[in-house]
């Protein structure tokens, strides 16, 4: 259950705990509070009586939460909350951001806007999300390519928080149902997504994907490929194996995505020496830049040769 709280409401399990106690305390405060009011009044305990407690939880409750939400630094996340609830019940407007951002399992369409001739490119990530918003800048004024959607795996990471400020629909999948469910295919041909981009994501593509989106699915992977891939081989393990065994050059590889990890066709790699003073965090750093600088670019090319 918790599980599929962090996924509906995209937080970190330390996020969900001060969630929970805010919903607590907010809860008992108000009907703490409604009694206390209540008892001040001259009426028996009769449907009026009722009428008016539930009359007054309705309004200190939104009010509760939000001011208990202050103290464990869950504003944010109630202001969204108490205001969706009201426009469900018709006394807010619905946020237009809001209406965006998609849980696990929202069948709505993310399509309502867009061009129809623009290529539909969905980020696959799961961490930081340092190429996500690389890909991002790069596309912000393009006609040729949107960016649709990011996918993760994690909820808490900081891709989602990019998602969020750049206004893209994310969604947070979960490991059931991508393995052995659907594996969002239906998903992602409702929301019409053309190109997948794998940038930090750590899972395999499920067969049905590969199968739909033949030629592509990129992945960028920070070392020079076939060595320092595979299973278990990403961030600081990929740079601190280039650094035990001495290599003088790492780089950066960008290929079509298979069945198996760090597996498929090459279509780029760019070179950079590795220093006699490097660590695994100083080799990131340059790893990182050339990512940033190559990635985006190779998107493009592809794209603009798949639409020609
Ligand atoms: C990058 O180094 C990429 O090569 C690898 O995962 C990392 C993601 O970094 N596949 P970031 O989240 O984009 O900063």
């Amino acid at each position: 259950m918790f599980q599929k709280l962090q996924e509906k409401w995209k937080v970190g399990g330390l996020q969900l705990a001060l969630i929970i106690l805010t919903f607590a305390i907010g809860g008992s405060g108000t009907g703490y509070v409604g009694k206390k009011i209540m008892n001040g009044l001259p009426l028996h305990q009769d449907w009026l009586w009722t009428l008016i407690y539930i009359m007054l939880v309705i309004i200190i409750w939104p009010v509760a939460v939000i001011i208990i939400s202050i103290f464990f630094g869950q504003y944010k996340f109630f202001s969204g909350y108490v205001r969706k609830l009201g426009a469900k019940v018709g006394v807010v407007r619905q946020p237009e951001a809001d209406s965006k951002q998609l849980a696990v399992g929202n069948r709505q369409s993310l399509t309502t806007n867009d061009s129809r001739l623009m290529t539909r490119l969905a980020i696959f990530a799961s961490g930081a999300g340092s190429n996500a918003q690389k890909i991002i800048d790069h596309f912000r004024n393009s006609s040729l390519v949107k960016i649709a959607l990011i996918v993760c795996n994690k909820p808490g990471a900081g891709v989602l928080q990019i998602a969020e400020k750049e206004n893209i629909p994310s969604l947070i999948i979960d490991k059931e149902r991508f393995f052995r469910g659907d594996g969002y295919l239906p998903f992602l041909k409702e929301n019409k997504i053309d190109f997948i981009a794998l940038a930090g994501f750590l899972w395999k593509i499920p067969g049905p994907i590969l199968k739909a989106y033949p030629k592509r699915i990129i992945n960028i992977h920070p070392a020079l490929l076939p060595k320092f891939g595979g299973k278990g081989m990403y961030g600081q393990f990929v740079h601190a194996a280039v650094l035990s065994e001495k290599e003088k050059e790492s780089g950066i590889t960008i290929h079509y995505v298979d069945e198996h990890y760090d597996n498929g066709d090459i279509i780029l790699q760019v070179k950079c020496p590795v220093l006699e003073n490097d660590d695994a965090e100083t080799l990131a750093h340059r790893i990182h830049a050339l990512e940033h600088a190559n990635y985006p670019v190779v998107i493009e090319e592809l794209v603009r040769q798949l639409v020609k």
